[in-house]
C-alpha cells in the first residue's frame, strides 16, 4: 500500500511557506508485534507548528529535517497487533501529515487514546479538545474571572478567542475582543455575545481601549502579543491578570526582536502576568470538558470549524493561521471512518 507524506525538509527563516516541506510517497510499514496502523481521517492545525518546525528551545522537542510534519489527528486503526487497540477503534494521537501512520501506542508527542463515541467526530481536536482546554484554563485557572471583569481577548475571533469570550461571558464579564476586520468583529457582537469588538487592522488599538474600557481591563487574554500586548498594558486595571497563550503576531520574529514595552504598568498597578500550556492541567480536563459540552447543549457557547479537504492541501492550510484566512478551528479532511 502507498502512503503519502508530508516531511519537514526546511526550516522556516522570517517566514512560513509551503516551499519548507517536500511531498514523499512510500510503501506504508509493515507492523510489527505491540503495533497498529491507523488511516488518517482530520488533521488538526495549530499555530504551535511553527513552533515546532524551530530549532529554539520549546516545550518539545523540533521536528526534525526529513521526519513527517507533525500533527495532532482524528485517525482509524486499519491493522493492529496491539493488545489496546483494535481494528476499528477511532482514535486521536500526534499521526502527522500522512495518509497512513504505525504507531506503538506509546511514543509521539501524544499517546494514542480513543475518542468518545458520543461526540462528532472533529470535537476532540478543538472544542472538546485543545482549543477548548486552553480557553477554559487559561480564563479559568490564569485568569480567575469574577463576576464584573472586564475582559480584554486578542485572536478574539480564532477558535481559542471565540471560547475564551464566551466563557468569560458565562462568568459574568464584559468582554472586548480584536481581530482583522469587520465580518469577524460582527460575528463577535451579534453572534457570539461579546460586549464590543474591535478592527485591529482599521481602527486605532489605544483609542477603542479608551472608549471600550474607560475604568481598564481587569484580565488580558492575550494570544496575539507584540503591539496588542504593549498597548493593552496601557490600559489594565489594579491587580490586573495578564494571560499569556501564545503570540502569533511574533511568527517569523528571532525571540531575540521580540519586545514588550510598557510593562512598568505592571508595578504600577500591581498586575500579573503568567503565561501557561494548556497541558499542565490536563488532570482536570475531564470536568472541564464536561462543563464545556453541557455550554454547547444549552446553547450558551458556539463553536465553529474551517475545514479544508486534501492532504496535498496540508502546507497552504497552516498558512491559513498566519492570514486570518481561518473561521474557526483549522481542521484539513483526508477521509471518513469506514
Ligand atoms: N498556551 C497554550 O497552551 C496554547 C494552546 C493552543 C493555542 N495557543 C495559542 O493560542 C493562539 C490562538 O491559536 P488558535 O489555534 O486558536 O488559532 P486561531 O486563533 O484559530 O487562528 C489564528 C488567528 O490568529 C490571528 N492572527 C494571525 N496572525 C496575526 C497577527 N500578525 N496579528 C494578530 N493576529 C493574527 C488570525 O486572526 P485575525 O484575522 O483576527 O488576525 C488567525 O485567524 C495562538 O497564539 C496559539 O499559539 C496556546
Amino acid at each position: 500500500m502507498n502512503n503519502k507524506q508530508w516531511i519537514l525538509s526546511k526550516r522556516p527563516v522570517n517566514k512560513l511557506s509551503s516551499n519548507n516541506f517536500d511531498w514523499v510517497e512510500s510503501e506504508v510499514e509493515v507492523i510489527k508485534d505491540g503495533e497498529f496502523l491507523v488511516k488518517n481521517l482530520f488533521l488538526s492545525f495549530d499555530p504551535a507548528q511553527y513552533d515546532w518546525m524551530q530549532e529554539t528551545e520549546s516545550y518539545v522537542e523540533p521536528v526534525k529535517i526529513g521526519e513527517v510534519m507533525r500533527a495532532v489527528s482524528v485517525a482509524q486503526v486499519i491493522e493492529s497487533n496491539h493488545d489496546k487497540f483494535k481494528k476499528g477503534d477511532i482514535l486521536q494521537g500526534s499521526f502527522g501529515w500522512q495518509e497512513y501512520a504505525v504507531s506503538d501506542g506509546k511514543s509521539g508527542y501524544m499517546r494514542p487514546f480513543r475518542i468518545p463515541r458520543d461526540v462528532p467526530i472533529t470535537a476532540p481536536l478543538g472544542i472538546l479538545g485543545n482549543t477548548g482546554l486552553t480557553a477554559y484554563f487559561g480564563l479559568i485557572k490564569v485568569g480567575k474571572p469574577k463576576q464584573g471583569d472586564v475582559v480584554l481577548v486578542s485572536g478574539a475571533a480564532g477558535s481559542t478567542g471565540s471560547v475564551v469570550g464566551q466563557i468569560a461571558k458565562i462568568m459574568g464579564c464584559r468582554v472586548i475582543g480584536t481581530a482583522g476586520g469587520s465580518e469577524k468583529c460582527k460575528w463577535l457582537t451579534r453572534e457570539l455575545g461579546f460586549d464590543a469588538a474591535i478592527d485591529y487592522k482599521s481602527e486605532d488599538l489605544n483609542s477603542a481601549l479608551k472608549k471600550h474600557c474607560p475604568n481598564g481591563v481587569n484580565i488580558v487574554f492575550d494570544n496575539v502579543g507584540g503591539e496588542f500586548l504593549s498597548e493593552s498594558l496601557l490600559h489594565i486595571a489594579e491587580k490586573a491578570r495578564i494571560v499569556l497563550c501564545g503570540a502569533i503576531s511574533s511568527v517569523g520574529k528571532a525571540q531575540s526582536s521580540i519586545s514588550i514595552s510598557n510593562y512598568m504598568s505592571l508595578v504600577i498597578k500591581r498586575a500579573k502576568m503568567e503565561g501557561f500550556i494548556s497541558m499542565d492541567f490536563i488532570q482536570d480536563a475531564p470536568p472541564a470538558i464536561d462543563k464545556i459540552k453541557n455550554w454547547i447543549n444549552e446553547g450558551k457557547l458556539i463553536y465553529r470549524e474551517d475545514i479544508v479537504e486534501g492532504l496535498e492541501n496540508a502546507p497552504s492550510t497552516l498558512l491559513r493561521l498566519f492570514s486570518g484566512k481561518n473561521r474557526g478551528k483549522q481542521l484539513l479532511k483526508l477521509a471518513d471512518p469506514e
